[in-house]
């Protein structure tokens, strides 16, 4: 079993500080994975997951399959987690049967042990990608195209308020990082994450991540926490990892209350659905606006809704880059500039509300970019 060739380290000392954009510390010594270290050595593996101690999958090139690599028996799972949670002063047992970190390479594992998994310990562990994927690359794999990627660095560059919405693992992260890239140097960003996965160029950026509570309930730091701390931090960009609760309601709030151009990424799988999710976690926040109110908020804050999708093929596609155009009775108007359609990310020939707050940013386009068919 290789000791010596995994690209995943262990920080120095327990709790050690590092930072996961940074290189790996190379002089750390390796943890070795036991059974799945191969698949983690292996370049073309992008996620390991391990169902029980005899039922070992991973993901290459998007598609999932079952591996041959088995663990001798539950405890021998047990001992890897145990091997690769206690590095990072993090602790499982049967008292508190999930963790989730972050190794120092920047690759994310989460691991669940009985009494929480029923068949045998789980481990689910995202290989952090060598590099980033920039604009260039989503079109290079077919996520998106040329004008597309023109378009959406326009709306970053006008300020709109930005979702990326799609399911687990349909490349919201990956996406948000790339619309991310395209706010301009000297703007002051401040990231607000539960573990931090964006790699951000720019030098102006403050970086915040949650902290989960100790065993005993106290020192929780929520993204809702930090989403309202940031607004007093002078932001120009609030780009928050995900929104899963409450905290859509600050966004909304901050959105409209002068720090346009914000970015967040959420779990929907429609743009329409991506409204109703917005709504129901603004509902979440526990304050008691009646529905209407949370629309018109929605319906002034969103600008843009783009959605990701990760097909049967395993490919991740931009399925719709769609405006929110305001309300129409108590209906959110919806409508989309981009569509994929037969197999093609094209434009629906509705040209965006939003079209002068681009232009005034000095945003050149060719008005045929909106035209279906005639785009190419
Ligand atoms: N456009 C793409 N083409 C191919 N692979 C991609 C693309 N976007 C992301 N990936 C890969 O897919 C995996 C999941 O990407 P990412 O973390 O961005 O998804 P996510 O939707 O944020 O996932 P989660 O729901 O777990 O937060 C990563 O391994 C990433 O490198
Ligand atoms: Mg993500």
């Amino acid at each position: 079993m290789s000791t010596t060739t995994s690209p995943i380290v262990i920080p120095p000392s327990p709790g050690a500080a590092w930072n996961p954009v940074s290189p790996p510390d190379t002089n750390a010594p390796a943890v070795d994975f036991g059974p799945i270290q191969p698949l983690l050595d292996d370049p073309t593996v992008s996620e390991v997951m391990v169902n029980g101690p005899f039922l070992v999958f991973a993901e290459r090139k998007g598609v999932i399959s079952k591996t041959d690599v088995k663990f001798r028996d539950d405890e021998h799972v047990r001992e890897i987690i145990q091997r690769i949670v206690k590095p990072l002063g993090r602790r499982i047992d049967t008292k508190c049967p999930m963790v989730d970190a972050r190794l120092p390479d920047g690759s994310r594992v989460n691991a669940v042990i009985a009494p929480a998994a029923i068949d045998g310990s789980s481990i689910t562990l995202r290989k952090f990608g060598k590099g980033k994927m920039a604009a260039a690359d989503l079109i290079r794999l077919g996520s998106m195209t040329q004008p597309v990627a023109d378009f959406l660095r326009a709306c970053v560059l006008g300020h709109l308020n930005m979702v990326v919405a799609g399911g687990t693992g349909s490349g919201k992260t990956t996406l948000l990082n790339v619309l991310s890239s395209f706010i301009p140097e000297g703007e002051r960003i401040v990231t607000i994450e539960d573990a931090a996965e964006l790699k951000l160029d720019q030098e102006h950026v403050v970086r915040l991540e949650s902290v989960k509570p100790d065993l005993d309930g106290s020192g929780e730091v929520t993204i809702r926490d930090l989403v309202k701390n940031a607004l007093r931090m002078r932001p120009e960009r609030i780009v928050v990892g995900e929104c899963r609760g409450g905290e859509a309601l600050d966004m909304l709030q901050a959105m409209n209350t002068g720090h346009s151009g914000s970015l967040t990424t959420l779990h929907a799988n429609t743009p329409r659905d991506t409204i109703s999710r917005i709504e129901t976690m603004a509902l979440m926040a526990g304050i008691d606006f009646p529905i209407r109110v949370i629309r018109e908020q929605i319906a002034s804050a969103v600008e843009v809704i783009i959605q990701q999708a990760r097909l049967r093929d395993g490919t991740r596609k931009i399925t719709h880059v769609s405006e929110i155009g305001g309300m129409e009775g108590e209906r959110i108007m919806l409508q989309d500039i981009f569509r994929f359609e037969n197999g093609e990310l094209q434009p629906t020939g509705i040209r965006p509300l939003f079209l002068p707050k681009l232009l005034s940013t000095g945003f050149q386009f060719n008005p045929e970019m909106f035209m279906p068919g005639r785009r190419r």
